[in-house]
């Protein structure tokens, strides 16, 4: 199983089973089950996913030891702030029914269009999430969809800085100066809709790439993350790609990544940070 190491040493699967829209119950429970079983340590969920319940579920029933398993929840935007999101945190927990966590991550940066206190607002709910770090509660922590000036302003009041920033990257949506000033700082990078939600697939050079690779298009989108160090959270409900998600074999070469970073932009889920009004 391929591997990336975040700044705190911690080994942390490539590859992780994304959640999003899996629907909390027996298809969450079976998808989660499947994905185990067929070789998957890292599950990514969060509280906003109301699935919590069903994958701590799938964790027990399918007994694979605790120690093998990545699992990443996230504090949703109406909890943010020092006290409630210590609280959301315990309820997750519950939820899930674990010990300890592996990765908790701030879901998305409080803006300044909704709220004209955001960064104070980011710094305090950051602050829980070191205390809960600091108490042996969660192996890392993290965040999620912040842009460049967002790490920034966290930057001034965190004496922890994060492991992770999840956010939205697949071909076509690479959000380069993010990515870089991630690198330059030791934070790894998750890709969330690594496959833009199926918008790129028809793409004429992936198409081209995956006849060139003998693959489909959804691997070459996940192959051109992983190759650059970039963590996967594909999703699926289908037991042949979530098969066929985990274990890709061949290496795209240096041009044909170049060529993919050159893309248009395609497949933006329109989700700028700064502008969500939720
Ligand atoms: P399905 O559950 O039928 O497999 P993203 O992770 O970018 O948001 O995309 C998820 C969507 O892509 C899901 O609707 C999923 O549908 C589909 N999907 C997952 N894996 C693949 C793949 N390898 N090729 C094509 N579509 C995929």
């Amino acid at each position: 199983m391929k591997t990336f190491k975040l700044h705190n040493n911690i080994q942390i699967p490539a590859v992780g089973f994304g959640t999003y829209k899996i629907q909390e119950g027996q298809e969450c429970i079976d998808a989660v089950k499947f994905a185990l079983k067929h070789n998957y340590r890292h599950i990514d969920t969060a509280a906003v996913y109301e699935n919590e319940k069903s994958v701590g579920i799938a964790i027990r029933e399918s007994a694979v030891p605790r120690e093998e398993l990545f699992i990443t929840t996230k504090v949703w935007n109406t909890e943010r702030g020092y006290e409630k999101t210590l609280k959301a945190f315990d309820a997750s927990m519950e939820r899930l029914g674990l010990e300890y966590l592996d990765l908790y991550l701030i879901h998305w940066p409080a803006n300044t269009k909704q709220f004209s206190n955001a960064a104070e607002l980011n710094a305090e709910t950051w602050r829980a999430l070191e205390t809960l770090y600091m108490n042996g509660k969660i192996r890392a922590i993290g965040v999620s969809n912040f842009l460049v000036h967002h790490l920034e302003e966290l930057f001034k009041t965190a004496t922890i800085k994060p492991m992770i920033n999840q956010i939205e990257y697949h071909p076509g949506y690479t959000q380069a100066d993010t990515v870089e000033f991630c690198k330059q700082h030791n934070i790894l990078v998750e890709a969330w809709s690594p496959l833009g939600r199926g918008r790129v697939l028809e793409n004429p050079l992936l198409v081209e790439l995956a006849g060139k690779y003998n693959a489909s298009t959804g691997a070459i989108c996940l192959q051109f993350a992983l190759q650059q160090g970039i963590i996967v959270l594909p999703k699926s409900t289908n037991e042949e790609r979530i098969i066929a998600n985990n274990s890709i074999d061949f290496t795209l070469s240096d041009e044909d990544i170049k060529k993919i970073n050159n893309m248009t932009e395609t497949g933006f889920s329109g989700l700028q940070p700064d502008n969500v009004d939720f």
